[in-house]
């Protein structure tokens, strides 16, 4: 029986099916390759991997590593032999930062403001930005041009990327500073040529860099292996370990009376970084002389003391010239009791008797800045500690 619906209104047309789309370039692409590989390669689908005992013998044994003059290939990571590097490594990418993320607007204002600052404290702060605006760019280059094609341990290598692009971030922070607070860029990008005590600093350094950027260079002889051992000392014990250490003292103790809290705030990231650069350097530096005893001769020892005391000197006239008078409860004579507490914390460390007996540490406190977990009350947001996560943990 038929309802109402039925008689009013008609049953729908049955909807129209599409004709079948021509099938596309790609379509017979595809089905092309699908035929030929099975018709031309039907084992591949079953085909086990085989490994020869040539094979076997040709993989990477953790025992066969070496950082320097190394056999075993170096785009396995793993095995493991060096976990220290690969542990620093894992804590560099946990402690990441980045420049912008650091509020500048007081010190905007106080830089601003012609009462804000003394002329001393604002020749410090030049000064100080003169130097470290051209070092870390130095620090990259060297890493990536001359230290990386020598290191032949793998996870050191993947700890000295990591490293380079911390230097990036530690320039892009000085540029920050200067873009911030409106200096005269041609002055403080150039201070590196034109300003005596900075142009010391680098030119001691530069040396030592340019031997292991030289395409020539290779290492494998006992000199060329000494050669290389010295320019990692220079680099991490007297460049990343001494020449930055005035420079972070000055702004952190700005920092502490309050002035320049944008600045002082970048300048403790960038010193928890190379607290860690010159870390991972001493460990490569104490590895390398464990492998290869035969480098760490007497006359060898001699020479990196007078490096040592070189660089002590050059880092005290530096001192002086960016403090000519006491600031901010800070003179120049003061450092040089620190340098030389520094220089031989350095000397010891790589395993060097220490240079001037009885140095005390007289800012205290900058030892707590460096080990971050102490750090309490000095800043409006801080760093308390090293992280285990990706992500900074502000108190
Ligand atoms: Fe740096
Ligand atoms: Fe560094």
């Amino acid at each position: 029986m038929l309802s109402w619906d039925d008689e009013v209104a008609p049953a729908a047309p049955a909807p129209r099916q599409a004709p079948p789309a021509a099938p596309t370039a790609f379509d017979q692409f595809q089905t092309r390759m699908q035929t030929q590989d099975v018709a031309l390669n039907p084992a591949l689908v079953t085909k086990p991997v085989t490994v020869s005992a040539e094979d076997v013998a040709r993989r990477v044994n953790a025992a066969d590593k070496r950082i320097i003059n190394g056999q075993t290939d170096v785009n396995q990571l793993v095995p493991f032999k060096y976990k220290w590097a690969w542990d620093k490594y894992l804590a560099g990418c946990a402690n990441h930062w980045m420049p912008q993320e650091i509020n500048m607007q007081r010190d905007i204002e106080l830089w601003k403001n012609p009462n804000g600052l003394s002329e001393d404290e604002r020749r410090l702060v030049k000064r100080n930005l003169g130097f470290f605006v051209t070092a870390d760019s130095l620090a990259a280059n060297n890493i990536v041009l001359g230290t990386y094609r020598h290191i032949t341990a793998p996870e050191c290598r993947q700890y000295l990327l990591r490293q380079a692009f911390e230097e990036a971030i530690h320039t892009h922070a000085y540029q920050y500073i200067v873009e911030s607070l409106g200096l005269d860029e041609a002055e403080i990008f150039n201070a590196y040529n034109e300003v005596e005590s900075i142009r010391d600093k680098d030119q001691f350094l530069i040396p030592f860099i340019d031997v292991l950027t030289n395409p020539e260079f290779k290492t494998g002889t006992t000199e060329a292996d000494q050669t290389l051992l010295r320019s990692l000392i220079v680099f991490a014990c007297l460049m990343e370990g001494l020449f930055f250490y005035v420079g972070f003292t000055q702004i952190l103790a700005l920092g502490r009376q309050n002035k320049m809290m944008g600045a002082a705030e970048q300048y403790q990231y960038i010193l928890r970084d190379e607290s860690m650069h010159c870390n991972f350097g001493i460990d490569l530096i104490n590895t390398i002389k464990m492998e290869n005893p035969h480098l760490w001769t007497a006359a060898f020892r001699e020479e990196i003391k007078s490096l040592f005391l070189r660089a002590v000197e050059l880092e005290y006239r530096y001192a002086e010239d960016t403090m000519p008078r006491g600031v901010l409860g800070l003179n120049a004579p003061m450092f040089k009791g620190y340098l030389r507490f520094i220089a031989n914390r350095r000397a010891q460390q790589i395993g060097l008797d220490v240079l001037f007996p009885q140095e005390e540490n007289p800012f205290p406190w900058m030892s707590e800045m460096i080990d971050l977990k102490k750090e309490r009350n000095f800043f409006e947001t801080r760093v308390i500690e090293y992280q285990t996560g990706g992500a900074l943990n502000w108190e």
